[in-house]
């Protein structure tokens, strides 16, 4: 590369990312062939359109790499389509929201707090202002029960046209047949966004919801998925020529999809972005990536364990999937950010969150959120993850050492080293 300031910066963001322990649950190490994709030639065409149905010319090739990803997507989840052209998560539910309901419909999500995205409907975003979000809950803070009776009964009373299942931060499994029968009861399509697990769904450790009856995943294909940095849309339905109007049924869900991502939304699809989510669907169909779905859990059950033996307050008291949300603040009188802050300077990194019914404001709340899809896909072990939370607990009662903590940074760089990033091979 000649751009010397550049490259010089992403020099760095190697070395931070090779000497540290990337503990942010939505983050992960992509492979050398995703990133080579990513940075491929690919990135000079204009594809406006749809794979035969293009209004640029030169298309021989991105025809082809375009129906491979929709093609290996539909196999990995089995949906009836694929929309692989969404730029990322947000615009990905945006687009499902416009495709199914207009302006001043409800929709239903998870309340914000109990682990639910901001594009689920939280104020100021757009969505907040188009449509009537309303909200279900957990019911025992404990267990992280969802409260499905009053989820039925705010559904009857609110009629919404859509019900969201997911989470950013939401540790245990969601009852996806519970949601189908109150979609039912209240005659709503429903929508499971799946961008935190996708990848376990597609690595077989979590479950399908299109094998409950939903009719649409929406997905980030950069966390547990472990691909470049977008979104897809998966849907079942009957795909007919996105370029022609069709009337609004459940049946033409597929069709209306595509119509809204494309004019919709967004104008030309990126197709460096799309080859490398064709690579990541075909590692993600893998034995090897079903092994290490398997490992991602047992990573966070027992870093999930070693915390709270070391006196880790969490919510709902342990882990069912990739991901763990701690109370710092119950359990050593510090805020989110002071703890994101200090494990920071230690080369460990995770973010600050807010715990459901947070008492502190979202830039200074309760918890903390962390998960192991990429020290898992770095090479850690179940073992290593009482290293991992001794680092963490010593960091925070250290807080004040710095020479303490530049000690924990040393160990911290060097285990780190032990372990090489996917893409130098
Ligand atoms: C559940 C969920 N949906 C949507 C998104 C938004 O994705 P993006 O940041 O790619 O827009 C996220 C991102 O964290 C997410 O966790």
């Amino acid at each position: 590369m000649k751009d010397d300031k550049v490259k010089k910066l992403i020099a760095a963001e190697e070395k931070r990312q090779r000497e540290g322990l990337e503990l942010i649950p939505s983050e992960n190490y992509v492979s050398r062939d995703v990133l080579d994709a990513m940075g491929s030639v690919f990135t000079n065409k204009y594809s406006e359109g749809f794979p035969g149905k293009r209004y640029y010319g030169g298309q021989i090739n991105t025809d082809k790499v375009e129906q491979l990803a929709i093609d290996r997507a539909k196999a990995l989840f089995g949906a009836d389509h694929a929309n692989v052209q969404s730029h990322s998560g947000a615009p990905a539910n945006e687009a499902v929201y416009h495709a199914w309901c207009e302006p001043g419909d409800t929709i239903m999500g998870m309340e914000l707090s109990h682990g639910g995205h901001l594009t689920h409907g939280r104020p100021g975003t757009i969505s907040a202002k188009l449509f009537n979000f309303v909200r279900y809950g957990i019911k025992d803070i404990e267990t992280g029960e969802i409260d499905y009776d009053a989820m039925l009964s705010v559904a009857k009373k609110t009629k919404p046209k859509l019900i969201i299942a997911g989470f950013s931060s939401y540790p245990r499994e969601l009852d996806y047949a519970k949601f189908a029968e109150i979609g039912k009861e209240v005659n709503a399509v429903l929508m499971a966004d799946m961008a935190h697990i996708a990848g376990l769904i597609a690595g077989k450790a979590a479950k399908n919801p299109l094998d409950y009856g939903f009719h649409i995943i929406t997905t980030t294909t950069h966390k547990t998925l472990r691909g470049p940095r977008g979104a897809m849309i998966l849907s079942m339905g009957q795909v007919s020529n996105p370029l022609k109007p069709v009337d609004k049924t459940v049946q033409n869900l597929p069709t209306l999809i595509d119509r809204m991502v494309f004019p919709g939304i967004q104008g030309g699809p990126h197709m460096h972005t799309i080859a490398a989510k064709a690579v990541a669907f075909g590692e993600a169909a893998t034995p090897d990536f079903q092994e290490y779905c398997q490992r991602i859990l047992k990573n966070s059950k027992r870093l999930a364990d070693e915390l709270m033996k070391r006196g880790f307050k969490l919510i709902t008291n342990g882990t069912d999937n990739h991901l763990i949300l701690a109370d710092v603040k119950t359990s050593f009188d510090l805020d989110g950010g002071e703890v994101e802050e200090v494990l920071d300077k230690i080369g460990l990194t995770l973010n600050k969150n807010v715990i459901p019914d947070d008492p502190l404001p979202p830039f200074k709340p309760s918890g903390i959120r962390l998960g192991t899809p990429a020290i898992t896909t770095r090479g850690l072990k179940e073992d290593d993850m009482a290293q991992v939370a001794e680092w963490m607990h010593q960091a925070v009662k250290n807080r004040n050492d710095a020479k303490k903590l530049d000690l924990l940074s040393n160990e911290v760089r060097e285990f780190c080293l032990q372990f090489p990033l996917p893409s130098d091979n």
